[in-house]
């Protein structure tokens, strides 16, 4: 009774969100996700947007504690891609009419790693004629660079700030002086300010997180006005340090998913007309996780498109799901997957969330 109250209001408060966040009764996160739809039909309709991902390299000078491609990881194999490899991703995403691409690879900071990607980005844009939406996921880096890539062509930047929860995000990070909280909050103004469509995001369901913090971090996303959210379950990777620490003590799979779709379903109830991804992280717990993160009201989808040798390098956490698909097949795939939803993929769009022309004309 009182979930469908809280779901008539216009504008939810703190509390509400935490109430709906603690739901658990089955009818009842069907009423929030249901709600939840309705607004991501109204705010943006009945629509997936697509980013192709390449995920053009797993090397990485950060050393984070639960991702499975951190410099300390010694079983990876490690790999670069050739500059013409990423760009015949590209142009196949382009081909596909796909609309959109992400490059997405482990953290580095030197010239060599700059300047490669300000090359990519400049020829990405020459092969599809300008048409190619570009979006960068490559961590943090100096404001210089960010401008550098900006320039080239890039209008969208990801970068998660993993939790919002300072105390939690010292945890789950090396205190080793490279992992700062507010360089990741530096990096994040950094890139509104030179222009870019943000997006941000947390892992869901961190040893030691509370509701109460995933509440917290919703109105993170709203304090940093941010464009568009990518948001997934944490996975255990085994060969990590919190993987060691917390294998058969994270919360349960089914938790995991149910949180995450929580998580989107009251951030698009509560943001209202921002992109948010249904990640892979959710169909690696859960076989339909991304349909249902779409009928939760998620509206991207990030399609891997990552060449067939490479795919089952990038492993961030166990059992990633569609390493030994190709892209053609993801395609297929996923088409049946939308269609299943009642939505349908916007081929050949830039997908801009309604969010970033709001902010733009208030400018
Ligand atoms: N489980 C879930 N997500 C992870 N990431 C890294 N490791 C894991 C994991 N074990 C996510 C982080 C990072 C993004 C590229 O992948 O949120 O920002």
């Amino acid at each position: 009774m009182k979930t469908a109250e809280i779901l008539k209001k216009e504008k939810l408060t703190k509390e509400d969100l935490l109430y709906l966040m603690n739901i658990e009764d089955p009818e009842d996160l069907n009423l929030i996700y249901k709600k939840a739809y309705e607004i991501k039909e109204r705010e943006i309709g009945k629509k997936v947007f697509y980013r192709g991902l390449i995920e053009f390299s797993n090397n990485c000078i950060k050393d984070c504690n639960y991702c499975g491609i951190r410099r300390s990881s010694k079983g990876v194999d490690r790999f670069f891609m050739e500059k013409n490899d990423v760009l015949e991703s590209a142009k196949w995403i382009y081909e596909n009419n796909y609309g959109s691409l992400v490059l997405q690879s482990g953290e580095r900071q030197d010239e060599e790693f700059t300047l490669f990607v300000e090359e990519v980005v400049k020829e990405i844009k020459q092969l599809s004629n300008g048409e190619l939406g570009i979006t960068l996921s490559l961590g943090e880096q100096s404001r210089e660079t960010y401008k550098r890539w900006f320039d080239a062509g890039a209008h969208r930047y990801l970068l998660r700030v993993e939790t919002s929860n300072e105390e939690l995000y010292k945890r789950i990070h090396p205190q080793d002086g490279k992992h700062n909280f507010e360089n990741r909050i530096r990096s994040l103004k950094d890139l509104r300010d030179i222009g870019y469509q943000v997006g941000t995001g947390v892992m869901i369901g961190l040893p030691g997180q509370s509701n109460e913090d995933l509440v917290e971090d919703i109105l993170f996303y709203e304090k940093m006005d941010v464009d568009m959210i990518g948001m997934g379950p944490y996975i255990i990777s085994d060969e990590t340090p919190m993987g060691e620490e917390y294998r058969g003590s994270v919360i349960s799979k089914e938790k995991r998913v149910s949180l995450g779709l929580k998580m989107i379903a009251l951030s698009r109830l509560y943001l209202k007309d921002i992109n948010i991804a249904a990640t892979t992280a959710l169909q690696g717990l859960d076989p339909l996780g991304r349909e249902k993160g779409l009928k939760a009201g998620a509206n991207v989808l990030m399609p891997v498109t990552t060449k067939d040798e490479y795919r089952a390098k990038y492993q961030l956490y166990n059992d990633k799901p569609c390493i030994d698909d190709t892209a053609e097949q993801c395609k297929g795939c996923l088409a049946g997957r939308v269609k299943s939803v009642g939505d349908e993929i916007a081929y050949g769009e830039w997908g801009d969330s309604p969010h970033y022309f709001k902010r733009k004309n208030k400018l």
